[in-house]
């Protein structure tokens, strides 16, 4: 496994991150977001969502668990997006029920607290973790990938 790691100073750093990682992104990416409350994982997702061409709202799945962003009919190279945060799941079996097994076929899979799916996470996903900065406003970004990912991602930068 590879590891990344970038400090993202303020906000707009995390946004402009989010938005080069748009551009590498494809129906059936998988990519997990893990940290503490407050971290950011919502914020990247929404930039991520932002950035693909969702210019809607993006709320937290906070009590949804699953936000679902569709192209419309004239605009189908547009990847779908399911948004799920599993904080709220009582047991991994659950995730099932939410259908996110045709996400991973369909669509792009941002996941915030994945391990509360435990073993219904494929392998080959994209592990994003995030962690609060040693000044106020940043955050720290740490990527876990396997080869193919790495390659994928060689040109991130801050
Ligand atoms: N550099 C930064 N990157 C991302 N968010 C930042 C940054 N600096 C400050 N913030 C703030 O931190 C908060 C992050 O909240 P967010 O909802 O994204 O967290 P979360 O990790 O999804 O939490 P939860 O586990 O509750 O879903 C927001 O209020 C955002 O404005
Ligand atoms: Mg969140």
């Amino acid at each position: 496994m590879r590891e990344l790691n970038f400090n993202l100073q303020n906000l707009e750093a995390t946004r402009l991150f989010a938005n080069q990682l748009s551009a590498t992104l494809k129906t059936g990416d998988i990519i997990t977001f893990e940290g503490t409350l407050g971290a950011g994982k919502t914020e990247f997702c929404r930039a991520l969502i932002h950035a693909i061409g969702y210019h809607e709202d993006v709320p937290s799945p906070t009590f949804s668990l699953l936000q679902t962003y569709e192209p419309e009919l004239d605009d189908q190279q547009k990847p779908a997006i399911w948004h799920f945060d599993l904080y709220r799941l009582e047991n991994s079996e659950d995730v099932l029920e939410l259908g996110i097994e045709d996400g991973f076929d369909t669509a792009i899979t941002l996941i915030e607290w994945p391990d509360k799916m435990g073993s219904y996470l494929p392998d080959g996903h994209l592990k994003i973790m995030l962690s609060m900065g040693d000044d106020e406003g940043s955050r720290n970004i740490k990527i876990i990938c396997d080869d193919y990912w790495a390659i994928r991602l060689k040109d991130l930068k801050v």
